[in-house]
């Protein structure tokens, strides 16, 4: 009986019950991810919108990049950084495994016409043959 109590009363060893994927990938905290991300209000999902554009702005003249420039964003979630790079001429990849925010950064991509290929993967996947020259980035 001891060992029954204890047994229940043990706390499960970490990511025994879930998966850091799953915080990223599970429907309902996708969901809630996703509103946190687009949330100018706060910084701690996506950074407010002034701070993404100083940082693409940064990172756009510090690499000198022009229309040839071909980026790629780990992690790019509603594609914000993304959508800014193409923005500015570049050809930008964006990479993420939560579906619910690649599918929100693809309809602002056809809504707005930008230049972006998404693909839905487990960036630690990703195969350095498909390199996207040039420059990455990991945000
Ligand atoms: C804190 S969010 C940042 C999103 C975006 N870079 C931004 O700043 O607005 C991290 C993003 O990385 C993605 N992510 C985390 N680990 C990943 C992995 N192993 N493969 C693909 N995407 C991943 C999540 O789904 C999430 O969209």
């Amino acid at each position: 009986m001891f060992n029954t109590l204890k047994s229940l009363c043990s706390k499960p060893k970490a990511f025994e019950k879930t998966t850091v994927a799953d915080l990223w990938t599970d429907p309902h905290r996708a969901t809630q991810m996703l509103s946190n991300h687009l949330n100018p209000q706060n910084d701690w999902s996506s950074r407010n919108h002034e701070f993404i554009n100083t940082s693409v702005n940064w990172i756009w003249n510090y690499f000198d990049l022009g229309s040839e420039s071909r980026i790629a964003d780990f992690g790019c979630g509603p594609g914000m950084y993304t959508s800014s790079f193409a923005k500015r001429g570049a050809k930008v990849t964006g990479i993420d495994f939560s579906e619910n925010s690649l599918e929100y950064a693809k309809s602002i991509a056809q809504k707005q016409s930008l230049d972006i290929t998404y693909h839905h993967m487990n960036y630690l996947d990703f195969d350095s043959n498909d390199t996207f020259d040039l420059i990455t980035l990991i945000f």
